[in-house]
């Protein structure tokens, strides 16, 4: 483990005009599909498996071994579909990837579709960030134009359409099988597994759905091989990470660096929190991850590290908020955010949502009693492991780890007749969480 950044996905974000095809070719861009459409497919899942690759979109799922379940031989198309649909507050990493270099996507999206056998991919991009869609589709263009995409790629025999399809900005289609139904054309809500996408997904056809960081991270694994990759993280969290910094922090963006780095590095390469301010609390991936605060520090940003401190490593996207924050305000634009969100399907996410921020809303205004906030946690009791996805669950997460922490700050609010912060101080909501 390096305490340094090491720029791999974001090493030519500061090249001359880095999303077109000339300047991502004259960083070696496309090299590595050469390379893979040279090896056996399953040598290139072989190779994904081996670098120890875990998904970025939040479970940290091994991206090799989720290709080893499409069914092989089967005589089904086959299909891979990107998650781009970024919609988590905080979350902020993989739209600056397609900004700056939409042909590291593409790239990875023709080698992984090669390696699980799809003829056809989609890329599922949030709608309303149009800057992206545009940036998206002329790379597709351009990497069709130079024969990257289409009818017998490069002589290989391997053929291969690549649509980018834009959302309607739900951030349930962010969720893997609500995604699936939007893609459809149906409303997007989450389906019921078994079956799961790999034997039955996209049109009932074996589906690889992936985070645009995971796919965007193949090439550089085929280029350098999977001892490389594995050179960088952790035993069980390989490799090098996207880490979104937002809030209070002096210098906020994406900061690449192996998995394992703690926020106390991260914090001294980016110069610390804003002047005269200290550290109160942060989300190590997201809204829907438990907050942790200043004694979590020193704990290594992954997968394990975060899980054995009580929350997740999620997206990596670390909001930074400092002592000036009301933490119960906090939590409340992000709980009306899951209530805004929820897709409405199963009770206790629908009905619980709306109850969370009822219950909120009079805590955070000072007519709270010490009975809303066990009234409150029996509410996240009631919709953690009982709702129909992550979602519901999610929205627990930053009510329960601020009532773990900052218990005093709620009783403050009830037995001080109003927030105690003063929130002309608290810049907080126009610096963090712009994403949601
Ligand atoms: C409500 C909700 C929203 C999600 N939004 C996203 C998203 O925007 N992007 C993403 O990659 N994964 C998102 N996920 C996780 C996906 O369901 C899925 O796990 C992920 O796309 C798998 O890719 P990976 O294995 O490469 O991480 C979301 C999950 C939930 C429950
Ligand atoms: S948990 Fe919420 S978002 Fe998920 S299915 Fe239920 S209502 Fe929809």
């Amino acid at each position: 483990m390096t305490d340094t950044l090491t720029p791999v996905l974001s090493d030519n974000w500061d090249a001359d005009k880095p999303w077109t095809m000339e300047s991502y070719e004259r960083s070696g861009g496309y090299a590595a599909l050469r390379t893979a459409l040279g090896m056996e497919q399953d040598a290139v899942i072989a190779l994904v498996k081996d670098s120890g690759l875990r998904g970025r979109g939040g479970a940290g799922f091994p991206t090799g071994m989720k290709w080893g379940f499409i069914p092989q031989g089967d005589g089904k198309p086959h299909y891979l579909v990107v998650n781009a649909d970024e919609s988590e507050p905080g979350t902020c990493k993989d739209i600056p990837l397609m900004m700056a270099s939409p042909h590291t996507l593409v790239e990875g999206v023709i080698i992984s579709s090669y390696a699980i056998r799809a003829n056809t991919a989609f890329i599922y991009v949030r709608g309303e960030v149009l800057h992206v869609v545009r940036r998206l589709q002329r790379a597709v263009q351009e990497a069709y134009l130079a024969g990257h995409l289409g009818k017998n790629i490069h002589g290989s025999g391997y053929d291969l359409d690549l649509i980018v399809h834009a959302g309607a900005g739900a951030y349930i289609c962010g969720e893997e099988t609500a995604l699936l139904d939007s893609l459809e054309g149906r409303r997007g809500q989450p389906r019921l597994r078994p079956p799961f996408p790999a034997v039955a997904g996209l049109y009932a056809a074996p589906t690889v759905i992936n985070n645009v960081e995971s796919i965007a991270s193949v090439p550089c694994i085929v280029a350098n091989g999977a001892e490389w990759f594995g050179s960088m993280g952790t035993e069980k969290s390989k490799g090098m990470t996207l880490y979104s910094l937002s809030g209070h922090v002096k210098r906020p963006g994406q900061y690449e660096a192996p998995l394992g780095i703690t926020l106390r590095q991260l914090l001294d390469l980016s110069g610390g929190v804003r002047e005269g301010h200290e550290l109160k609390f942060w989300t190590p991936g997201g809204s829907s991850t438990p907050i942790l605060t200043a004694e979590h520090l020193d704990v290594p940003l992954d997968y394990e590290g975060v899980g054995a401190a009580g929350s997740m490593l999620g997206t990596k996207a670390l909001q930074i908020f400092d002592e000036t924050t009301c933490v119960v305000r906090a939590v409340l634009r992000w709980t009306e955010f899951y209530k805004h969100e929820s897709c409405g399907k199963c009770t206790p996410c629908r009905e619980g949502t709306w109850w969370l921020v009822q219950t909120l809303a009079r805590l955070e205004e000072g007519r709270g009693t010490e009975a809303d906030l066990e009234l409150l946690l029996d509410q996240c009791d009631n919709i953690l492991g009982r709702a129909f996805c992550a979602l519901g669950d999610g929205a627990t997460s930053p009510i329960t780890s601020s009532i773990q922490y900052f218990r005093d700050d709620y009783i403050r609010h009830f037995t001080e007749g109003g927030c105690p912060f003063n929130p002309a101080d608290s810049t907080v909501f126009a610096t963090a969480g712009a994403t949601a």
